[in-house]
């Protein structure tokens, strides 16, 4: 299979860098093709783990990683990340887009003045200026990689979008200055350091593909977050889904048969919004230690709760899931009985669908089936049938109710840890 699609099913966190990381060993190319570094992908590699959160996982493995039109990027931390990267003895291979939007100075201090003000309403964004440099790229008001590489074009950009954001500031009673000449100086030397890697991805892709090279995209985020299809306002400002990455790197959408939907075998959630399957309580405490459910980007805990499979059927029905990869079985080990939700029950009726206003997904009541759990896992695991009975019962009663087939079982973080039931 040349070209592969690795995305997120539920609310981010499902160990996308662990699964990419794994299916990368194959690959030619890795490309992200959404979000930022809000995201946090890790990769163990016996004792070494890795926290990547804008290089694709497959620099691990050598790859060459592609960071896709469709990924906004924060140039300061991308440097810092291929600078830690090298230093501990990996030399990543990277390709840019010169179309890819940069978060800029005054995106982050937005994106913390929105949050100030709208207190008990905040998104419990990561703060890293997503939301405020995705809204200016629609706005037409974004800053591309293209444009650090020329001085002339960024101070003209610069003149005419500064002057704005500085009174947006002063609307949000911020003091900060926003320094014409700093900020060009400063963006330019990122370009400098950048310029090696800037070039013209989707032509990179599109001749990858008629060369039949193996290419492996790596979604972040998850489908709950994505802007049209995810728990709005709660979300993330861009399409995480399988559609995203197509309009993130110029490739058609016919490329895309293959696609993996990761599927954390209980539910977690990072920020505010819905989560209708939470467990507040003792078992939600028992997942969220167990499976050290803590933010890779900002340290936050994870709000955790059952298998929640409205959520896993409405991601495979919105991007066409072919197959799902299911992670942190291991963490469910020990607990005597397993809940699923299948359906929602609101204001006394049944329905199997994701609602989209978050008033009436707040009156959802989740409909459960219950399964028997399992004590422990073997080590290593070969085949499925070296799985308990009731382990092997839980993730048949998945696929079935999803009707898609399970192709990897994830059953604890290092790469070694995982079962390939292609
Ligand atoms: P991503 O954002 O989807 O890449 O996921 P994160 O890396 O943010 O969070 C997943 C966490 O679970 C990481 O700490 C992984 O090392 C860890 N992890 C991944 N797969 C497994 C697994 O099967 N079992 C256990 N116990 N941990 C896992
Ligand atoms: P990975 O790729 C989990 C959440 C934030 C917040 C909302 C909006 O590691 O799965 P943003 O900063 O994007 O404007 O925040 O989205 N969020 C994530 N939650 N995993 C992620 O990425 C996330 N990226 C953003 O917590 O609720
Ligand atoms: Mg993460």
């Amino acid at each position: 299979m040349p070209i592969t699609l690795v995305i997120g099913t539920q609310w981010g966190d499902e160990g996308k860098g662990k699964v990419v990381d794994y299916y990368a060993k194959k690959a030619d190319y890795v490309v992200r093709f959404q979000g930022g570094n809000n995201a946090g992908h890790t990769i163990k590699v016996g004792e070494n783990v890795y926290k990547l959160h804008v290089t694709p996982s497959g620099v691990i493995q050598g790859k060459t990683g592609i960071i896709g039109n469709g990924v906004v990027i924060d140039p300061e931390v991308l440097i810092k990340e291929l600078d830690e990267l090298t230093a501990r003895g990996i030399h990543p291979k990277l390709l840019i887009s010169d179309r890819a939007h940069l978060i800029m100075p005054y995106h982050k201090l937005l994106d913390g003045a929105e949050e100030d003000l709208l207190g008990t309403q905040k998104i419990g964004t990561t703060k890293r200026g997503i939301g405020p440099c995705y809204s200016d790229k629609i706005a037409r008001n974004g800053i591309r990689t293209c444009d650090i590489l020329n001085a002339q074009l960024l101070k003209r950009k610069l003149e005419r979008i500064l002057p704005i954001k500085q009174k947006m500031l002063s609307i949000y009673s911020k003091r900060d200055i926003l320094d014409l000449s700093s900020i060009h100086k400063t963006y330019l030397n990122y370009g400098k350091c950048l310029k090696p890697y800037i070039t013209t991805t989707h032509i990179t892709l599109q001749e990858a593909i008629t060369q039949n090279k193996t290419i492996l995209f790596e979604g972040a985020q998850g489908t709950m977050l994505d802007v049209d299809f995810g728990t709005y306002p709660y979300t993330t400002s861009s399409h995480t889904i399988a559609g995203g990455a197509a309009i993130g790197t110029g490739i058609s959408p016919r490329h895309l048969t293959n696609i993996i939907g990761i599927v954390k075998a209980y539910t977690t959630r990072v920020g505010e919004g819905p989560l209708p399957t939470e467990l507040t309580e003792d078992i939600g405490q028992y997942l969220q230690q167990k499976g050290q459910e803590f933010g890779t980007t900002t340290s936050r805990p994870r709000r955790c709760g059952w298998l929640d499979l409205v959520v896993v059927r409405h991601s495979c029905n919105i991007s066409g899931i072919t197959n799902l990869a299911i992670t942190k079985l291991d963490v469910l080990n020990g607990l005597k009985t397993l809940k699923v939700c299948t359906q929602y029950k609101i204001n006394g009726k049944i329905i199997n669908y994701f609602p989209a206003n978050t008033y009436d997904l707040e009156k959802c009541e989740p409909i459960y089936t219950q399964l028997k759990g399992w004590t422990d896992l073997p080590k290593p695991i070969t085949t499925l049938s070296d799985l308990p009975k009731e382990a092997q019962e839980y993730l048949t009663y998945i696929q079935k109710e999803v009707a898609t087939p399970i192709s990897l079982v994830s059953y604890g973080p290092e790469r070694s840890e995982t079962l390939d039931c292609y």
